[in-house]
């Protein structure tokens, strides 16, 4: 079909924009009426996971989940836009190649439009009337992606009083905002529900992710026709922020799966290959030669860094216009099915996902996690520890993964490099937990628990939801799900542990404390979560570790004084508001 009207389509030239800088995304939701209902109505339908036991409506596989997103993000192409356009004219002039079914805007150095159609041919038939831009003093690399740049043909001719896309803000609210947030809420269950809801992805972040990986796929599906490109981690086991880091998984297995179906006869036909002395080496092998294509082809893709000799081998680079930080590896199914895990616990209970949100806002805002590696626990670490408490908790709220292995059926058995990954995948088929504690008790009694958890002897290990004997000498010893030889969190030094103990230990004591005397609503003063997110805890900790003299108690006094005098302080900046620290 071809393309009139608006404007002009181009490919976008490799490696644009390569100087600029990064800055976070800010999302922009269209909020054309059909539209955004259709948004809705997804969301509602998506498999995220965003109830808990209360709700009983069936909830989708994982696979499932991923399999619909995939092909979701086949039909969808990422078109760089003209800051001042029609939304009207836009999808008709898109429309020409067939019906759009869901579209968006956001900006991140400009606008973008993330424009979904129903059908896949046309995608192909908005490439086959797409060109490559033609440059003056650079050469573009013809690669032909569903990454576009929509111009205007004639900017002049566009009408001023022609509404342009009518754009809202997506994006996770500032401290400031937060703080504010936090402060009205009712409750302490209503403030970590608040912060859940404030800072976990939305629908149109979560299509940005999948479509970004199919992107990449379509880079790697040149040299390897069938591979697929998942996303892992914190974007799809529904504990992702706003902001985290796209993990994709490059999955080369189903190449061979499709292979041996096809053999017949007395015959068995193989590819002629190469080979290379161990797994880890075919690897590195991959990935570079992948790293090498998205450092040269692909669009948007820059700053490519290939770390190859990581105990898992990846390549890191920034997708310029989605803003996301990817890590690329491939040959890493255990992650993968840890992210299933991970979803599964995450929608057996609707407190799971608040107290894990909550904790690991906590740990970023003392600087218990980073975005460096380094001695450091990581939020994988942090979610496998709020899992573990809730399995301790009694009754329990969360099932041991033995208990999910034993409800498992024939389909679900699953072994990955001789580890036995089976569980239950049909979260359907697991009972409620009986447990009705509320929000407020569990996070004060994860401080008491952690605060106080013999970290020199036991190891954390929700295969058994129990703590067992550490196996080595490892400051803190979790227990690797599936690959149970392995600690997860090896690199955690002593003091970085000392640190979450001791910061454990005051939480819980605050929490404590406000329990007798908690400020009112009106009087805009730090409480509950606020209080333990504000960064005046941890820096008068650290003030209060260096003076060392004092004794706990009254240490403790000081902090208290410290944040009430603190709270006084922030409350006084330019609008009458305290701030506090939660971002990554
Ligand atoms: P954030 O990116 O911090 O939001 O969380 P994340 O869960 O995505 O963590 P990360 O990006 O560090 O790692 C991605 C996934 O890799 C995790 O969700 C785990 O499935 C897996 N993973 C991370 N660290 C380890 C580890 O030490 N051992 C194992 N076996 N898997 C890990
Ligand atoms: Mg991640």
């Amino acid at each position: 079909m071809a393309a009139r009207g608006l404007g002009l389509l181009t490919l976008l030239p490799l490696c644009a924009r390569r100087s600029q800088v990064l800055r976070p995304i800010h999302r922009l939701l269209s909020r054309a009426g059909t539209v955004a209902a259709d948004v809705r109505r997804e969301e509602q339908s998506s498999g995220s996971v965003e109830t808990g036991s209360e709700d009983r409506t069936p909830k989708k596989k994982f696979s499932e989940v991923q399999k619909e997103r995939r092909e979701q993000a086949k039909r969808t192409v990422l078109i760089h836009c003209p800051n001042k356009i029609s939304e009207k004219k836009f999808l008709k002039y898109l429309s020409q190649h067939g019906p759009i079914n869901n579209h968006f805007f956001y900006e991140s150095f400009g606008l973008y439009a993330v424009v979904e159609f129903c059908q896949q041919e046309s995608v192909a038939s908005l490439q086959s009337v797409t060109r490559t831009p033609s440059m003056d003093t650079e050469a573009a690399i013809p690669f032909r992606s569903r990454f576009f740049n929509l111009r205007l043909k004639s900017p002049s001719n566009q009408p001023s009083e022609q509404p342009h896309a009518q754009c809202s803000s997506q994006s996770s609210p500032s401290s400031k905002k937060l703080f504010e947030l936090l402060c009205d809420a009712e409750s302490i269950d209503d403030q970590l529900n608040t912060l859940l809801k404030e800072f976990q992805l939305t629908e149109e972040n979560t299509r940005l992710r999948y479509l970004t990986c199919s992107l990449i796929e379509d880079i790697a599906g040149a040299y390897f026709p069938d591979c697929t490109v998942r996303p892992f981690g914190s974007s799809v086991n529904s504990f992702g922020k706003l902001g985290c880091d796209l993990d994709m998984f490059l999955d080369l297995d189903e190449i061979g799966k499709f292979s041996a179906h096809k053999t017949s006869g007395n015959f068995l036909m193989e590819f002629q290959v190469k080979n290379v002395p161990s797994e880890r080496i075919a690897t590195q092998k991959i990935l570079s030669v992948i790293g090498e294509c998205l450092d040269h082809f692909g669009p948007g893709c820059v700053g490519v860094q290939k770390i190859l000799n990581a105990r898992c081998p990846l390549v890191r680079f920034s997708h310029q216009a989605s803003g996301f930080q990817c890590d690329l590896t491939t040959n890493n199914r255990i992650a993968l099915k840890s992210s299933e895990l991970l979803y599964i616990y995450g929608a057996l209970d609707s407190r799971v996902r608040a107290l894990v949100f909550s904790i690991r806002c906590w740990a970023r805002a003392h600087s218990l996690t980073s975005s460096i590696p380094g001695a450091w626990i990581t939020n994988f670490s942090l979610t496998i520890m709020v899992i573990f408490f809730l399995q301790r908790r009694s009754p329990p709220i969360l099932p041991t993964l033995d208990y999910l292995k034993t409800l498992a059926d024939a389909e679900d058995k699953c072994i990955i490099e001789g580890h036995n990954c089976t569980f239950i995948r049909d979260l359907n088929r697991i009972k409620p937990s009986g447990n009705t504690e509320t929000l407020e008790l569990l996070l004060k009694e994860f401080f008491e628990y952690f605060g106080n958890f013999a970290f020199n002897k036991n190891s954390i290990n929700i295969r058994q939801g129990r703590e067992q004997n550490k196996p080595e000498s490892s400051p803190l010893h979790i227990q690797n799900p599936f690959e149970t030889s392995l600690n997860i969190s090896k690199n955690v030094s002593q003091s970085q542990l000392q640190k979450f103990v001791d910061l454990a230990r005051e939480s819980a004591w605050i929490l404590q404390q406000q329990d007798q005397d908690r400020p009112s609503p009106s009087s805009h003063q730090p409480w509950g979560l606020a209080t333990l997110l504000l960064p005046s805890v941890a820096n008068s900790l650290c003030l209060a570790k260096k003076k060392k003299k004092k004794p706990a108690s009254e240490r403790i006094k000081n902090l208290l004084e410290s944040i009430k005098s603190s709270s006084a302080e922030n409350s006084t900046d330019t609008n009458g508001k305290s701030t506090v620290s939660t971002q990554p």
